[in-house]
């Protein structure tokens, strides 16, 4: 009888909008025409990117414009009344015509008792792209430790190899020969600073805050404006509603200017042509998995630029150190950003086609503990 009474008591609180915003899964209920949205979940708004304020009473038309395959499983379910399962493509209508079409294993089920109707769906690349991204994020850790440790190797020697080549550039009596020593210590040096670049955010004790990220968008914002002055702009579109993130500030402004840094300097003949734009953006996400832990809430930085894109040869390979495009790159920056944003629990992803390149930052909201415990620190 208790049990019963607390069953009851529990069902009381229990909230079936609260329910549905806790699924993965993308959730539109439907009138029973199957013309016009009356709830959207968490996951639909994500999916579409357009607030469910802005679905609720709209046409199905406007929300995924014209489909001829889902208008057919549309008419198959007016017809027989059953649950109708298909993959398809999904376009976007007037409301998010700027978005690219997805594919997604879409279900059309009667709303039992409500004479409603459920339409659900996932992207099914989600899959994939979760896999993707936890074999990225063994692979970096894994280069993490093997760029620190020949790091070090590298390291030691040159001291002493510095040493030396000075020690001989006094000792040599023909000044034309002085050459070739001069050649040796600029190139130690220039090893010495990819060196120190290497090791350096894991020098450096984590210095955990919280963090406004518009804050830290402004700051690289500025610092890239200040250097390339003409023919660029960087426009912003923050939701400023966000809460503040936790984080180590500094390290999340190198992590951004690394990125768009990067766009900045691939955009040279769109500055000379005075039409280069880089915009950022920041949105939340909800459910978020990274590395297969579940976060309720997440940070989304979007970095677009309007360059030539990455190239095609490299783009599997662009956080990968050394890896680089530019003859004068040393294809640390990415490496580096993908680090500092691992430190934080979280992941770059990028997305590439001529005229239009994406980063994508995702942070979660964790706890300082929880940031503390990602990887100890302070060791080399
Ligand atoms: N927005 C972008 N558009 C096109 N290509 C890009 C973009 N961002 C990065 N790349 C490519 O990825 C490469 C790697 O970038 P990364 O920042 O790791 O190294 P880098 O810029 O070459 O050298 P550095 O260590 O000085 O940053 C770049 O050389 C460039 O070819
Ligand atoms: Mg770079």
């Amino acid at each position: 009888m208790r049990i019963l009474q607390t069953g009851a008591a529990k069902a009381a609180l229990f909230n079936p909008q609260e329910a549905l915003d806790q699924l993965p899964n993308s959730i539109l209920i439907l009138d029973k025409t199957l013309g016009t949205v009356i709830y959207a979940n968490t996951a639909a708004e994500v999916s579409l990117k357009i607030s469910r304020k802005s679905l609720m009473g709209v046409e199905l038309r406007d929300v995924f414009g014209e489909n001829s395959v889902l208008e057919d499983v549309i008419i198959q379910f007016k017809l027989d009344g059953m649950t109708q399962r298909i993959d398809l493509l999904l376009g976007f209508g007037p409301l998010r015509a700027d978005q690219k079409e997805f594919l997604a294993y879409l279900i059309l089920a009667p709303l039992e008792g409500a004479d409603l109707v459920i339409l659900e769906w996932f992207e099914i690349d989600q899959q994939n792209k979760s896999a993707r991204e936890e074999r990225l994020i063994m692979q970096a850790r894994a280069n993490k430790e093997l760029m620190r440790n020949l790091a070090h190797e590298i390291k030691n020697p040159l001291g002493g190899i510095r040493g030396a080549a000075q020690l001989l550039d006094y000792e040599l009596p023909d000044p034309s020969l002085k050459e070739y020593t001069k050649v040796m210590i600029k190139e130690v040096d220039r090893l010495q600073t990819l060196v120190d670049r290497l090791l350096a955010p894991h020098k450096r004790q984590k210095q955990i805050a919280q963090v406004n990220i518009h804050e830290v968008l402004e700051r690289v914002r500025s610092v890239v404006l200040a250097e390339f002055a003409q023919g660029l702009s960087i426009t912003r579109f923050y939701d400023v509603s966000l809460p503040e993130i936790i984080g180590d500030k500094e390290i999340l402004i190198q992590a951004l200017l690394n990125i768009v840094h990067n766009a900045a300097q691939i955009l040279e003949e769109r500055i000379a042509h005075a039409d280069a734009l880089i915009r950022l953006e920041t949105s939340i996400s909800r459910n978020i998995t990274i590395a297969k832990k579940r976060f309720k809430l997440a940070l989304n930085v979007y970095i677009i630029d309007n360059g030539p894109g990455i190239a095609a040869d490299i783009i599997d390979h662009i956080f990968l150190p050394l890896v680089s495009g530019r003859p004068s790159g040393s294809g640390l920056g990415l490496t580096l950003a993908q680090s500092f944003i691992q430190m934080h629990g979280g992941f770059i992803s990028v997305q590439s086609e001529p005229g239009k390149t994406i980063f994508h930052i995702l942070i979660p909201y964790t706890s300082p503990d929880f940031l503390n415990n990602i990887e100890p620190r302070g060791q080399t």
